[in-house]
C-alpha cells in the first residue's frame, strides 16, 4: 500500500522540481503571509487523481479547496505543498504529506523532500523509513539537543506565546531552528537530527503523515495538553524524542 503512494508522490515531485518563476505563480494571497500558487493546486490536483484511480474507496481531504474534517473514514489528508513560501522563494526546502486514514488512526504516511530526494514513510505497525532504511528518533536529551519551531505565520494571535516557549526552549537546547516546512521538521525529529518540534495551530494535513512516520520512528506527539492529536481541528503541537518530550513539556 505505501509503495504506491511512494510512488505517486514521487511523481507528483516532478511538478514541484519543474516549477519556474513560482513566485509569479501566486494564484491566491491572504494577508502578507499566506499565499497559493499555480503548484499547490497541480499537485494537489496529481495527487487526487491517481491516488483516486489507485485507491478507488477513499475520500480526500487537500489544503488546497476540498478539506471537509466531517469525513472520517478511509481518506487522504493531503497538503500538496508544505512550505509554499519557501517555494515561491526557491529556498529549496519544501514537502508533499500524504497521509492514509481511517477514523482517528493514520494507516500510511509518506512526506516527500524532492530537493533532497528524501522519502519518509510509515505503514501502521510496520516501521518508519527513510529512502528504504529504517529511522529511529534519538536519544539525545533536549539539553543536548536542537529543537525545532514554526512561527504560526498565519495565526498573529499565537507570536507571542511562540516567541515565549522560543525564548525558554533556546535556553534549554544547544540551539534552535526554523526550516519553513512543518512536515519536514517534524520528520528531521522522527531520523534523529533533531530532538523537538513545536508549532501552534498546525493543520491536519501538515501533520497527519508526520505523525504516523515518528510514532512508528519511537518518538512522541500531543497537542500542549499532552493530549491525542485531532485530525479535524488545528492542533497545538509537540512531537519529539520520549525524553526530550518530557523535558519540553516542563517549559511550557
Ligand atoms: C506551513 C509550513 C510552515 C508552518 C506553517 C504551515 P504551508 O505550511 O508548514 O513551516 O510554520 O504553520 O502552515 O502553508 O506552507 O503549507
Ligand atoms: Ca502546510
Ligand atoms: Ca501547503
Amino acid at each position: 500500500m505505501v509503495n504506491k503512494i511512494i510512488e505517486t508522490v514521487k511523481e507528483a515531485g516532478k511538478i514541484i522540481l519543474s516549477a519556474h518563476n513560482q513566485e509569479s505563480s501566486i494564484t491566491a494571497k491572504e494577508g502578507k503571509k499566506n499565499f497559493v500558487t499555480k503548484y499547490d493546486v497541480a499537485v494537489q490536483e496529481f495527487l487526487f487523481k491517481e491516488l483516486g484511480k489507485a485507491f478507488p474507496e477513499a475520500e480526500f481531504v487537500g489544503e488546497e479547496g476540498e478539506n471537509d474534517f466531517s469525513i472520517n473514514g478511509l481518506r487522504f489528508i493531503i497538503d500538496p505543498i508544505d512550505g509554499t513560501t519557501n517555494f515561491m522563494q526557491d529556498y529549496r526546502c519544501s514537502c508533499i504529506s500524504v497521509a492514509l486514514c481511517n477514523e482517528n488512526d493514520v494507516i500510511a504516511g509518506v512526506v516527500y523532500n524532492p530537493y533532497t530526494n528524501e522519502i519518509f514513510s510509515a505503514e501502521k505497525g510496520k516501521g518508519a523509513y527513510l529512502n528504504g532504511e529504517r529511522i529511529t528518533v534519538s536519544e539525545r536529551p533536549l539539553s543536548d539537543g536542537l529543537a525545532l519551531f514554526g512561527t504560526s505565520p498565519y495565526h498573529p494571535e499565537n507570536t507571542d506565546d511562540t516567541f515565549a516557549l522560543l525564548r525558554k526552549v533556546f535556553d534549554f537546547s544547544r540551539d534552535i531552528r526554523r526550516s519553513g516546512s512543518a512536515a519536514y521538521d517534524i520528520c528531521m525529529v522522527a531520523c534523529g537530527r533533531c530532538e523537538v518540534f513545536f508549532e501552534k495551530g498546525l493543520q491536519p494535513w501538515d501533520i497527519a503523515a508526520g505523525t504516523l512516520i515518528i510514532t512508528e520512528a519511537g518518538g512522541i506527539v500531543s497537542n500542549y495538553e499532552g493530549q491525542a492529536i485531532s485530525f479535524s481541528t488545528p492542533n497545538d503541537v509537540v512531537f519529539a524524542n520520549p525524553e526530550a518530550y518530557k523535558e519540553f513539556r516542563t517549559l511550557l
